[in-house]
């Protein structure tokens, strides 16, 4: 009963929700089924077929493609209250990317059909996916424009940004990005190479722009850093 009550209040939380009443929460949880996950599960294979949705109600997951030679490009990293897999449940085709647990993951998996029959009934629902998805669309836009027109410090800045965004704690202007990912992992994020990461980040520690501690990094002026950058 408790869990079911937690439940609710986190569903609420989440921003294509938000229009949804306590009573639709509670059908929409009926329908669906608590999982956990591990560090490095795959909670999501590309190509395959999807039909359910997931909302992340702990932990942090990266969107990824990999090519042939395993080399992997990271498309974004979601963390509590945000969502993925609506994408094959609303356009019928394969899975567009894999999910993988960057922590311990706990999720809920809506079924498909549940997910748009509840679009359906709930024209506000649709309109905040669709913001969200607009969200994600601009996001993608500036990882594209970093990708193809920034050079290694811009890169670098730029997923420091991103990832500031996506899984940083702000407090009083200063931000803490916390044992997120490998430098590996920000490098396939920034779509450039592990070592031009390591030495960009010594050069912006050295410059007072970041500091680091062990798996976490800090940036003492967000809208500074943002600035400098042009982000
Ligand atoms: P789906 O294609 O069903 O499975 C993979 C999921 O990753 C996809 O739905 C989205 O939820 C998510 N996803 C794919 N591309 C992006 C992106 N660029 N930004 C955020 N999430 C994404």
């Amino acid at each position: 009963m408790m869990e079911h009550r937690e439940l609710v209040r986190q569903l609420e939380e989440v921003s294509i929700f938000e229009s949804l009443s306590e009573k639709e929460l509670s059908e929409l949880i009926a329908c669906s089924q608590l999982m956990t996950f591990k560090k490095d599960d795959v909670i999501i294979f590309e190509s395959q077929e999807g039909n359910s949705v997931y909302v992340i109600l702990e932990g942090m997951v990266k969107i990824c493609r990999t090519n042939e030679e395993y080399k992997e490009v990271i498309l974004a990293i979601l963390g509590e209250k945000e969502f993925f897999g609506e994408m094959s449940v609303l356009d019928g085709a394969t899975r567009s990317a894999d999910a993988v647990a960057l922590s311990r993951v706990r999720v809920l998996r809506i079924d498909g059909k549940v997910f748009l029959e509840f679009i359906e009934k709930h024209p506000k629902l649709a309109l905040s996916l669709l913001r969200e998805l607009v969200t994600r669309l601009r996001k993608t836009d500036s990882q594209i424009k970093s990708i193809s027109l920034a050079d290694a410090v811009g890169k670098v800045a730029s997923v420091i940004v991103r990832l500031a965004h996506d899984v940083g704690r702000v407090r009083k202007g200063r931000v803490e990005i916390e044992n997120f990912a490998s430098q590996q992992e920000i490098a396939n994020y920034a779509a450039t190479s592990r070592e031009t990461i390591s030495r960009v980040l010594t050069m912006f520690e050295r410059e007072g722009l970041i500091e680091r501690d062990v798996n976490k990094i800090i940036i003492n002026n967000f809208e500074e850093f943002k600035q400098k950058f042009g982000e």
